[in-house]
């Protein structure tokens, strides 16, 4: 959500920016802007739209500068204009910013006689407090910690000052931000995305840390103490970060699902054994509860865990959203397990929530993609999902690494309880083969998905129904289906449609029915013929052993079937399957698959 780079060194800081930019597009596109060091004197330019629309813009100027600034917003405040757009100058302080300014309005009261605004920004208003306080102080640190006490909400910024024009300042609470060092030359960045081309070494800004970057880089605490950082190491390459080949990141990260398990297995269970999945997750023996909470996606592989915690592990598990969890009275149990669920582990309301569940003294457990974030680094204990970097918007892999984590964890807790047998859970862990080379066989016969996909694109409504983790799994094709098509797009329980919903049911709707679970796939398929008495056009995404009950049924408009795993895999064939699905309908109807309307990735605001 919003993306920063910032730039000081021997090489043309425009183009450092803009190659920056480009590469954390995903976080935010509908504007975007630089401010720059033109001999002494600061320059902004910005554009409304794509990044590509700025660097049009820089392009038709000479200018060499080598210290800059730069942001690609997705809009909080204030439509996505260029006066909204980033930097924002107040005075003498320039800076970009992302996160969100809970108290703007109180501060622009304040500053009002002060400074006029141009923008509808909370930014602005940020900007404004930096100046006043840069202005009273005479010392630039000083007036960012004075600035600091007096912002709520979260925010990173990158600061250039009109009389320190080769200096970048950075600080930041509750939005991430990373520091680099590569031969003298220096970067601020959002994340490691914007800056692998030069660089996989970074340090990490925490809570309240403002580094000084000029010609070396100080850190210094919220105190303004002299501070020195370690410096991390991103295991992946530049490649990871490119489309290599692909039309899309989606795409691209699509067919990366099977090495994601590889990368899992080799990890935690490397012998197919369970005595691998112990050593690696740890025990969960003392956990009498649980309570899982995401957003979007995340809060989706939750709900199907919950089906297979309880049904396998005897363990009850709520789900929550982070966004109501946050906000909702909580009765906290010592022997309950908090999980928070997050591909980029910057979410806003996922850290929220766990800093809740830490204040109410429970247990947490972090199961998130992105080393080092903020919700990896404040977890009790963490388990990665070792997906790697995921660009698209919408998630696929890392929703699958999540699922294949918390379908190991099912394993591992029903076998500590001695519901699951030794055997029974090794028989379980050798399906992780099948379940690479069921991926792998899905991917391979994308033409079969396309042609469905065909089908249906120019359709404007569709369901998803199914019951119990079917139903989990129906929230999250719904979700890929609507995020990235714009078709309009629902999830229901399968036997709650007649209860009102079915009213929306006209001819020729499609209708999706999963099912992966025998003992309700009557159920299943009575609500769906349901529809088809209405009009719909019924498409069964179910296993091969199910379908053949249904190989001489020509009601359905399309079965389509994966192999038969055991219950723990066998929702993660099934979603890449509709991810497939999914992908074809949006790149039929010409939709910007990567980069979807009105969203970005990691979402750091409330
Ligand atoms: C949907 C999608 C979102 C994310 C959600 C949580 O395709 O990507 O729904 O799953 O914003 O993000 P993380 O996992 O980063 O906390």
């Amino acid at each position: 959500m919003c993306g920063i780079i910032g730039y000081v060194g021997k090489e043309n800081a425009k183009d450092i920016i803009i190659s920056g930019l480009l590469a954390l597009e995903y976080r935010g596109y509908d504007s975007s802007g630089i401010a720059y060091n033109d001999h002494n004197k600061i320059k902004i330019v910005k554009m409304e739209g794509k990044v590509a629309n700025l660097q049009k813009k820089l392009g038709e100027n000479n200018d060499l500068p080598h210290i800059g600034i730069g942001h690609t917003r997705w809009a909080t405040h204030g439509k996505p204009n260029e006066i909204n757009a980033h930097p924002h100058k107040v005075g003498i302080t320039t800076l970009v910013h992302n996160g969100i300014i809970e108290n703007y309005s109180e501060l622009k009261n304040k500053l009002k006689n002060i400074y006029e605004f141009k923008s509808e920004t909370d930014t602005e208003v940020a900007c404004a407090l930096i100046d006043y306080y840069q202005n009273k102080e005479k010392d630039k640190l000083q007036a960012l910690k004075k600035a600091q006490k007096e912002l709520n909400g979260s925010y990173a910024f990158a600061i250039i000052f009109d009389d320190e024009p080769n200096c970048i300042y950075a600080m930041r609470r509750n939005s991430p931000l990373i520091v680099a060092e590569k031969d003298n030359d220096y970067f601020i960045a959002s994340d490691i995305a914007a800056i692998l081309s030069h660089t996989n070494e970074y340090y990490l800004l925490d809570q309240g840390d403002i580094a000084k970057v000029s010609e070396k880089l100080t850190f210094y605490d919220k105190d303004l103490n002299l501070i020195h950082k370690k410096i991390n190491k991103y295991q992946g390459t530049i490649n990871d970060v490119m489309k290599n080949g692909y039309d899309h990141f989606m795409l691209k990260e699509i067919h990366d699902e099977v090495n994601v398990y590889k990368n899992i297995i080799k990890s935690y269970v490397p012998n197919l054994d369970i005595q691998d999945l112990k050593n690696n997750f740890g025990s969960f023996l003392k956990y009498h509860s649980i309570t899982i909470v995401g957003c979007g996606s995340a809060y989706h592989t939750g709900l199907a865990a919950k089906y297979l915690f309880e049904n396998y592990a005897n363990i009850p598990t709520n789900v929550e959203m982070a966004s109501e969890y946050r906000y909702k009275k909580i009765f906290p149990k010592k022997d309950e397990l908090v999980i928070l669920i997050s591909q980029s582990g910057e979410t806003a309301d996922t850290l929220e929530a766990l800093r809740i569940a830490k204040e109410n003294e429970m247990d947490t457990l972090g199961i998130i993609n992105v080393l080092s974030s903020s919700i990896a680094r404040e977890s009790k204990r963490v388990i990665y999902c070792l997906a790697g970097c995921e660009i698209a918007v919408a998630t696929t892999k890392a929703y699958l690494a999540q699922a294949l984590i918390l379908s190991l964890m099912a394993i591992l807790m029903g076998y500590e309880r001695n519901i699951i047998s030794d055997n029974e859970a090794n028989n379980y862990l050798k399906e992780l083969s099948k379940l690479q080379k069921d991926t792998n066989d899905i991917i391979s016969n994308q033409e079969y998905y396309k042609k469905i996909a065909k089908d249906f694109y120019k359709d404007r409504e569709m369901f998803f129904i199914g019951r119990n983790i079917d139903y989990a799994l129906c929230m999250e094709a719904s979700l890929k289906m609507k995020e990235i098509s714009y078709i309009h797009s629902e999830a229901y329980a399968a036997g709650e449609l007649k209860h009102g919903t079915i009213s929306l049911i006209e001819k020729n709707m499609v209708v999706f029915g999963i099912i992966t679970n025998s003992s309700i796939a009557s159920k299943t398929i009575s609500n769906l013929k349901e529809t088809k008495a209405r009009g719909s056009k019924m498409i069964l995404v179910t296993t091969k052993a199910i379908a053949k009950n249904y190989e001489n049924d020509d009601s359905f408009h399309y079965i389509i079937t994966v192999n038969n795993l055991c219950p723990f895999f066998q929702g993660l064939t099934i979603i890449t399957a509709l991810q497939l699905i999914s992908y074809y309908v949006a790149l039929l109807k010409g939709e910007n698959i990567d980069q979807p309307r009105n969203l970005a990735k990691s979402v750091t605001v409330e």
